[in-house]
């Protein structure tokens, strides 16, 4: 029994990727387009209707928002055509700005867990912190000065703080942090958007950022956690309220300490899998690229409880797969 357990899970993390591409490939058809919103439309449309053959109960913890605002993968909506309880945290479109200026690292991202394993974390701020893995545990945290973060994480990378590159949301509302980090003498990676790609850049040494910085939204914390979950590297989060309504929707949804500082296995816990697949080229994943009569997907799966990291490129052809043709 426990032998079918594990194929099973196994395949789920698999067939997780099938949900991601589709949603990449209906986005991509959009790439440049200058319509952020139709190329979101079509992410989701294309996701959930990928749902439907993933073997699991899925119920959806993270998604694009409560059922009175969102048409589809709303927060509550079941999906999935049976099996074991899960929760899921979606994302079809991260980087819907970016998808629609052409512009890098947009991405269609899933994070699957059992039931119970993801913060349920309302649509509003999240302010981050994440480094990379086989770092010293809290080498960095949330509510130590920026300067003595830049230090610390210096020190435990044997290296000089002009060594270190910051990852941050290019906003107003980070310009004294981001004076702070020159201030330091660390270099900066300015980003437009992504910040689930800006916090997985710190897992991958290939991407030269070594800290990520500043605030963004609390869903993509949640799924940037699930993802180091799997791949390794430490992160903080905690919620940031414009007003006590926001507060008491937190609690609502079932934080008991609103202000609390969460980290990785705080925001996802359990055995969680992630799978995301690029719609525009980026660090970590290829863009879709499109040709005649299918494209090319490139997609990464990882599972926390093996640590194993996937990445798969698929060769879709659209004169059998009709769905993804348009
Ligand atoms: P969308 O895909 O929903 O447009 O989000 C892009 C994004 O850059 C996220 O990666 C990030 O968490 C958030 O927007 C930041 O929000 P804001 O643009 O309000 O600073």
């Amino acid at each position: 029994m426990a032998v079918i357990e594990a194929v099973v899970d196994r395949n789920l993390a698999l067939e997780l990727v099938r949900v991601t591409e589709a949603a990449a490939l209906a986005a991509s058809r959009w790439m440049g387009k200058g319509k952020k919103n139709e190329a979101d439309g079509a992410a989701v449309e294309a996701m959930r209707k990928a749902f439907d053959t993933v073997a699991i109960s899925g119920t959806v913890k993270i998604g694009e928002g409560e059922m009175d605002e969102a048409p589809m993968l709303f927060i509550g909506e079941k999906v999935g055509s049976g099996g074991p309880q899960m929760d899921i945290a979606v994302d079809p479109l991260e980087g819907t700005t970016l998808t629609a200026k052409g512009g890098p690292n947009a991405m269609a991202v899933v994070a699957l867990a059992e039931q119970g394993n993801f913060l349920h974390a309302p649509d509003i701020y999240m302010e981050k912190i994440a480094v990379g893995g086989g770092l010293p545990e809290d080498v960095v945290g949330l509510g130590v000065p920026v300067l003595e973060n830049l230090r610390n994480l210096a020190q435990a990378k044997r290296c000089a703080v002009s060594d270190l590159v910051a990852c941050i949301l290019d906003r107003d509302r980070h310009k004294e942090l981001i004076a702070k980090c020159r201030e330091a003498g660390a270099r900066i990676m300015l980003i437009s958007d992504g910040d689930v790609a800006g916090v997985l850049a710190v897992s991958q040494p290939e991407s030269g950022v070594d800290i990520y910085l500043g605030s963004g939204g609390a869903p993509e914390g949640v799924l940037a956690a699930a993802a180091l979950r799997c791949i390794g590297g430490q992160m903080q989060g905690q919620l940031l309220y414009e007003d006590d309504s926001q507060v008491a929707r937190a609690r609502e949804m079932g934080l008991i300490d609103p202000h609390k500082i969460f980290r990785v296995d705080e925001m996802a816990k359990g055995d969680v899998m992630f799978a995301a697949t690029g719609v525009t080229t980026g660090a970590m994943l290829k863009g879709v690229r499109r040709f005649g009569h299918g494209a090319m997907t490139h997609s990464v799966v990882m599972r926390s409880k093996s640590g194993t990291v996937r990445y798969i490129e698929a060769h879709h052809n659209f004169s059998t797969k009709t769905w993804a043709a348009h």
